[in-house]
């Protein structure tokens, strides 16, 4: 018998471990032969862990279990769910990016390939690398980090760049509150991310990759190395590629705590071994990047996505979305919500349906108040703007990003002053300190929300000033965007700012 118990961080801070040993203790008492998969997550958190059970070629899914559970697993004796593609969570998604995750033993190759995995690689294999960049730059695809720069321009910028060593570099830093896709991805499918990176060097001709990864990541640290090995040691990695293409491998590489490190220069200059500090742009990473050679900096979502693009081809996933937002999202939804998880879906449907239907709704019962999109330099949306549909340009044009798609929800106990603040805050704790509208203003941000918030509403316009000088004159987007979460809050939840009433009246 076959049993599935998570061995994602999520699944694992849950109990997950306590709950595997516990039926391999209950399997062994009762001289039972159990083989048990450590899988990634399917991304119901609420769930977790969810336990798998192969009966019958169907996966039958249980949830969350307790260590206590595991006798009554066994007998079948615990509330079922059907298989996890009837739960209604699961069933509205489309799953491209995340199509393995939580389907596979995340470390065993085979089980990889028979889940379509290598596919696009050995497509990619037998185009030249302007057919490769073409490929991505038809799909559509936009950086996921959360600019969403076009993933194939990107790349045809260092394809065309004349080096005599080029890299690719994969951003692990996921440090936006209340996202965690790339974490899931690696933990939960690390061979895709491999399979993307080396697709990536084809196409630019870079013969090393290195994934950064945060140093609270220790889960997916493990894993991402030991794919590595693994890769690397069955050929796909090394001197040529599955045997036929050219030279790729990669080095997964810690980080030390800081926000900024997320910052694709901030980012090459810690991994040169320097202090993490914002470089000025131009030059873009693409022409001078890592060590002044051409480099790909490209978020998890996005060089993972990559194998499906080649595995179905451009069209295929061109054919999701909406307007220039093409394919899919794997949306983080997180916060005061019923349903937490990774829900992954074409652009398109409207914030309102995400927070309402999809996630139903707060936890607390009361009303919603607020969702910040985006991370902490996401903008606040109102109800008021629950139509919006998730897309890049839909999302600009309401005053708001999607960035990497994290998605919390508060309801009507916020208090929208503190968040403001929280922001303004947050941006003075993590400033790499390079130029002053952030390394100043954010704490005069700080001391300005405080005036407000003892009544004085003269200091409303300073503040408005202060974010305009952020937005305008920061060097990169952790002060120029503090701004969207704190402006965000001030015009659309005034009664929360009192004598910003007091002043309008
Ligand atoms: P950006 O707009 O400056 O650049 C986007 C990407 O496109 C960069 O890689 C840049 O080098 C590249 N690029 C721009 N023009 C190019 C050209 N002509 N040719 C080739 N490449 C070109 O944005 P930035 O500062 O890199 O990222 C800001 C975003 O990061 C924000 O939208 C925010 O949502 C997101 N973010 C994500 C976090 C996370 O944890 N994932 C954390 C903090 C921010
Ligand atoms: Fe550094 Fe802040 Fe300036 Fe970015 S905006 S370069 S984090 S000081």
């Amino acid at each position: 018998m076959k049993i599935y118990v998570p061995r994602d961080a999520a699944a694992r801070a849950l109990g997950a471990d306590d709950v595997a040993r516990a039926i391999a203790d209950e399997a062994a008492r009762r001289g039972l032969t159990v083989e048990i998969v450590r899988n990634g997550s399917r991304g119901m958190i609420w769930l977790e862990p969810l336990v798998e059970i192969e009966r019958d070629g169907r996966r039958l899914a249980y949830g969350p279990v307790d260590a206590t559970d595991a006798a009554a697993l066994l007998d079948g004796a615990l509330p079922c769910h059907g298989t996890v593609e009837d739960i209604p969570f699961f069933a509205r998604q489309t799953r491209l990016t995340f199509a393995r995750v939580g389907l596979i033993d995340p470390l065993d190759l085979a089980d990889y390939e028979a889940h379509g995995g290598l596919k696009g690689l050995r497509r990619a294999l037998s185009m030249t690398p302007a057919d490769v960049v073409a490929e991505v730059t038809a799909s559509g695809l936009r950086g996921r980090g959360g600019a969403g720069f076009p993933t194939g321009i990107k790349w045809e910028t260092v394809r065309k760049a004349a080096a005599d060593r080029k890299y690719i570099v994969c951003n692990a830093d996921e440090g936006d509150s209340g996202t965690f896709a790339d974490r899931m991805l690696m933990e939960g499918d690390p061979f895709t991310l491999i399979e993307g990176m080396a697709i990536a060097g084809i196409g630019v001709s870079a013969a090393k990759g290195f994934v950064y990864i945060r140093s609270e990541y220790p889960d997916a640290i493990e894993v991402m190395e030991a794919a590595v090995r693994i890769a690397r040691g069955a050929g796909v990695l090394g001197a040529s590629v599955l045997g036929s293409g050219p030279a790729f491998d990669i080095e997964v590489r810690v980080g030390a705590g800081a926000y900024v490190c997320g910052e694709e220069t901030s980012l090459l200059n810690s991994l040169e071994g320097k202090r993490g500090i914002v470089r000025a742009k131009p030059p873009l990473p693409a022409l001078e990047g890592l060590f002044g050679k051409p480099t790909v900096v490209n978020n998890v979502l996005s060089l993972a996505t990559v194998p499906v693009i080649f595995e179905k081809g451009a069209a295929h996933y061109a054919g999701f979305g909406l307007g220039r937002s093409k394919g899919t999202m794997p949306i983080q939804i997180a916060g005061n919500v019923k349903f937490g998880g990774l829900f992954e879906t074409a652009f398109g449907m409207p914030l309102g349906d995400l927070v309402n239907d999809i996630a139903g709704g707060t936890a607390s019962g009361r009303p919603v108040k607020a969702v910040q999109v985006g991370g902490p330099l996401g903008a606040y949306m109102a109800p008021a703007k629950f139509a919006t549909p998730f897309g890049y340009e839909e999302f600009d044009g309401q005053g708001g990003l999607i960035g990497h798609a994290g998605i919390v929800v508060f309801d009507d106990s916020a208090d929208m002053l503190k968040l403001a603040r929280f922001a303004m805050e947050f941006c003075a704790v993590e400033s790499c300190g390079k130029c002053t509208p952030c390394r100043i203003g954010s704490t005069r941000g700080v001391e300005t929300i405080d005036r407000i918030a003892r009544g004085d509403s003269s200091a409303i316009p300073i503040l408005t000033d202060l974010c305009e000088t952020m937005k305008d004159g920061s060097l990169c987007a952790l002060g120029g965007f503090t701004p969207f979460p704190v402006m965000s809050a001030l015009t659309q939840f005034p009664e929360d700012f009192a004598c910003q009433k007091e002043a309008a009246e």
